[in-house]
């Protein structure tokens, strides 16, 4: 079985469809600090199309991924082969605000696993990290080999952090096999329109922004700066499908049965798109529905941001494949279904 940490959020419940959909039994482990306990019953009727969901090959725990006596006992009462760490608070702003709370949550929950894991000799990992390791890059596109480090924010320095305590525990014990996925900007939802990006309150992040100005939830989107040195002002980020990011992990999960050490790979398209462009397209779907007007910089915002996803395709055998109609459209449903 797989553990998923996170299991029922946005990236980890897509995740564990795409996992189950491929055959893997998966045990989800969330404290629902961030997510809703109906996410268990949605996983279940997306894949009970394909394949019959029973507590023996799909189960979910309710609790803290820092509880080391839970996690010990989900390792005790399940056969774990891998684990997947999803599980994280991850809003910018807030973690300037309350940056103990993000390094006691991130950090602690990741020195635990590896904990629990080597008492019951499980060596396999896969750690969700954040291109926002590489700061304001040079360069475009981004390699796995750029510098790291030259981060902003507490958000971005716990994934910093963490992508080098796994370094070191690799370095001390080489039976580890450890891959550290750099996601750039996930957005869209499963074709359903059953699971996707639902945050509380007012969102942080672009895309869930524009589907509540859709729905007529918001009013209109503050596009932050039209003077950045872009086509046309605005910010351009390396959009990606969460589907097709859920599919990179399933591809993850292939390459840590053979034995592969640590390895970093940037989850990205390879294409930058602005922020117009997003309203853009989003528009074509929703039939103009989303209004905006041009503000001040947000602190802290880079231009550009792009990845290669070479070394990806080449050692995983995965490619982003969902156009950004298609990561509209499915948000747009997504958010229309959840009003
Ligand atoms: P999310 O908030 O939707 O999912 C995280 C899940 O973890 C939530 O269900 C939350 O309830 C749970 N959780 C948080 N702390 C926990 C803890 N201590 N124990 C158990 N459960 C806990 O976020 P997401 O967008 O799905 O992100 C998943 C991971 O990917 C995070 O680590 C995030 O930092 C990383 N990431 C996200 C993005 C993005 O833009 N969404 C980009 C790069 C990296
Ligand atoms: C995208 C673009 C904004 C909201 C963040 C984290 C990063 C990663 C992904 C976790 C930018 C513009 C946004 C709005 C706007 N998360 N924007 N109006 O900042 O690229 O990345 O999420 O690891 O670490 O920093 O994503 O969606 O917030 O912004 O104009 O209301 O949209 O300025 O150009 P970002 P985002």
């Amino acid at each position: 079985m797989i553990l998923l940490t996170g299991g029922l959020g946005y990236i980890g419940s897509h995740t564990a469809v795409e996992l189950l959909n491929a055959g893997e039994d998966v045990v989800c482990l969330d404290n629902l600090s961030n997510s809703d306990i109906s996410v268990k019953d949605k996983i279940k009727q997306i894949v009970c199309k394909t394949r019959e969901l029973t507590d023996d090959n799909f189960k979910v725990y309710i609790g803290d991924a820092r509880d080391y006596k839970l996690v010990d006992k989900i390792f005790c009462e399940n056969k774990i082969s891998s684990v997947i760490h999803f599980a994280g608070l991850k809003a910018v702003g807030e973690s300037v605000k309350l940056p103990l709370e993000y390094y006691d949550n991130n950090l602690i929950s990741t020195i635990n696993l590896l904990e629990v894991m080597k008492k019951h000799g499980v060596k396999n990992f896969v750690f969700s990290s954040s291109a926002t390791v590489y700061g304001a890059a040079k360069s475009m596109p981004i390699y796995e080999n750029f510098e790291t480090g030259a981060v902003t924010n507490p958000y971005g320095r716990t994934k910093y952090f963490i992508e080098e305590i796994l370094k070191d525990v690799y370095a001390s014990d080489k039976s580890f096999n450890i891959i550290i996925l750099r996601y750039f900007n996930p957005i869209g939802a499963h074709d359903s329109g059953l699971i996707g990006e639902n945050p509380n309150g007012i969102p942080n992040n672009l895309m869930p922004y524009i589907s509540r100005v859709a729905t007529g939830k918001l009013e209109y989107l503050s596009v932050f700066g039209d003077d950045y040195n872009t086509h046309d002002g605005t910010g351009v980020r390396d959009y990606i499908h969460v589907v097709d990011l859920a599919l990179g992990h399933v591809k993850a999960v292939k390459k840590l049965k053979s034995k592969c050490g640590l390895k970093i790979y940037n989850l990205g398209t390879g294409v930058g798109y602005s922020v117009l462009d997003i309203v853009n397209a989003y528009n074509k779907v929703c039939g103009g529905k989303v209004k905006y007007k041009i503000v001040g910089r947000r602190p802290g915002d880079i231009d550009i941001c792009y990845a290669n996803a070479d070394k990806a395709k080449k050692e995983l055998g995965w490619v982003a494949e969902r156009n950004l109609e298609n990561m509209c459209k499915t948000s747009y449903n997504f958010e229309k279904k959840n009003k």
